[in-house]
């Protein structure tokens, strides 16, 4: 018998040891054209493959006989503690996922203490969120063609008292991922294989289509055609009424009329990075959208100590794209990033489990983190630096 290593198999959640083994379990529960989607990248997928390749090219060199037994992960985010530097990023269809997604992920959050960012395209109001989730809430916001749903969006988050409003400004003109076209014969209709594959799921066909209807994006019913508010193939709706006009203009717009804390989502470069320093922005991600739009595009972990640098003093900088392991954080901390979003770890945890699973997620994430700073010889996140980071 040859030697070989046993991944679990099992769906039980606390025998999940990390992110991997929740991208398992999430996988045998859905059909392959929802879980294509929640992992697929643009294109040739090399801006997605890359976000990987670049958090793994780094290497720690790690301190050794200090005594770590008092670690803690807290960070000041906008000036409240937060207990871990994760934010669970903006999602759209969560609820093709696993049934009233975004409302699990939320309350995952709210119950760890670190902020959720509701997508625009969720499939839950964002008024709902508000009243079941709590928690530090944040709302992210695609401005469209008909810009008159952004002024709703922006109105009704202040009212239900979101902290902050995150403008991502990468879907200018959204990605072409290939195989979301393949899955659907039609705009929202799925081909055939696909609705076969459908009913060998009879789980998730009963729990996220038949039980209530199928998901819709809720908080956009009122600006969208009757019948086109489905979030099943909502990929290949939506898209065309995303907006290639969006320019700087709009961020001075937007700092206008949000009272809260304004982050500019899609910032690669320090040029961009100071634009939005001197718009008023409080803070900026780094993100190439998780490989969905730009292939061939940079990692953000490869530009972040560049735009630290530049701005690091004035503006929160978070990061995103491929992180998976809590020594992927620490890497970016480490660098100087304020805090880390995490998008496909906390929905395989969703996947897998509804709210538990992105607690599971969660859990994993912090423990590894705590357990990656004793390996570094550090108490707490203050004192990462790029000293400990080699590029392999
Ligand atoms: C299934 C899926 C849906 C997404 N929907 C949105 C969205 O509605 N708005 C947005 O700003 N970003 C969206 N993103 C991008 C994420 O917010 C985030 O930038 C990216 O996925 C981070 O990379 P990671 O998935 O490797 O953590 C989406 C990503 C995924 C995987």
């Amino acid at each position: 018998m040859p030697w070989q290593r046993r991944t679990y198999r099992g769906s039980d959640l606390t025998r999940a040891l990390n992110i991997e083994d929740l991208r398992a379990i999430g996988r045998r529960r859905v059909p392959n054209f929802v879980f294509e989607y929640l992992e697929g990248g643009a294109e040739d997928e090399a801006s997605l493959r890359h976000n990987r390749a670049a958090l793994e090219a780094l290497r720690f060199a790690p301190r050794t006989l200090v005594d770590t037994c008092a670690r803690e992960q807290r960070i000041v985010l906008f000036g409240r503690e937060s207990p871990s530097p994760l934010v669970i990023a903006p999602t759209g269809g969560n609820g093709v996922l696993y049934p009233r997604g975004d409302l699990a992920l939320a309350r995952a959050a709210a119950a760890a203490g670190i902020p959720f960012c509701l997508s625009t395209v969720s499939t839950l109001r964002l008024e709902q969120i508000a009243a079941e989730a709590g928690g530090r809430l944040w709302m992210q916001l695609y401005l469209m063609q008909e810009r008159k749903l952004a002024e709703d969006i922006v109105r009704r988050a202040q009212a239900a008292g979101f902290e902050a409003l995150v403008f991502t400004t990468d879907a200018n003109v959204f990605g072409h991922r290939e195989w979301d076209r393949r899955n659907y014969r039609a705009p929202g209709k799925p081909t055939l294989r696909n609705l076969i594959d459908a009913f060998r799921h009879p789980r998730w066909l009963y729990q996220v289509l038949l039980r209530s209807g199928a998901p819709r994006f809720e908080n956009l019913v009122d600006f969208l055609p009757p019948g086109k508010a489905s979030a099943i193939g909502g990929s290949t709706i939506i898209p065309q009424m995303f907006s290639a006009s969006i320019s700087w203009r709009d961020v001075a717009w937007l700092r206008e009329i949000w009272r809260g804390k304004l982050l500019i989502k899609g910032v690669l470069t320090v040029a961009d990075a100071e634009q939005a320093a001197a718009l008023g922005c409080d803070g900026i991600v780094l993100t190439n959208h998780g490989g969905r739009q730009l292939d061939y595009c940079v990692a953000p972990i490869e530009v972040l100590p560049e735009i630290v640098a530049a701005v690091g003093q004035r503006l929160t900088v978070i990061i995103d794209s491929g992180f998976r392991r809590g020594s992927d954080v620490l890497k970016a901390l480490a660098l100087g990033a304020h805090a880390v979003m995490v998008a496909r770890a906390t929905l395989y945890g969703l996947t897998a489990g509804g709210e538990a699973g992105v607690r599971r997620a969660l859990e994993i994430l912090s423990t590894e983190i705590d357990r990656t700073l004793g390996h570094l010889g550090c108490c707490s996140v203050r004192e990462l630096g790029p000293q400990l980071l080699r590029r392999g």
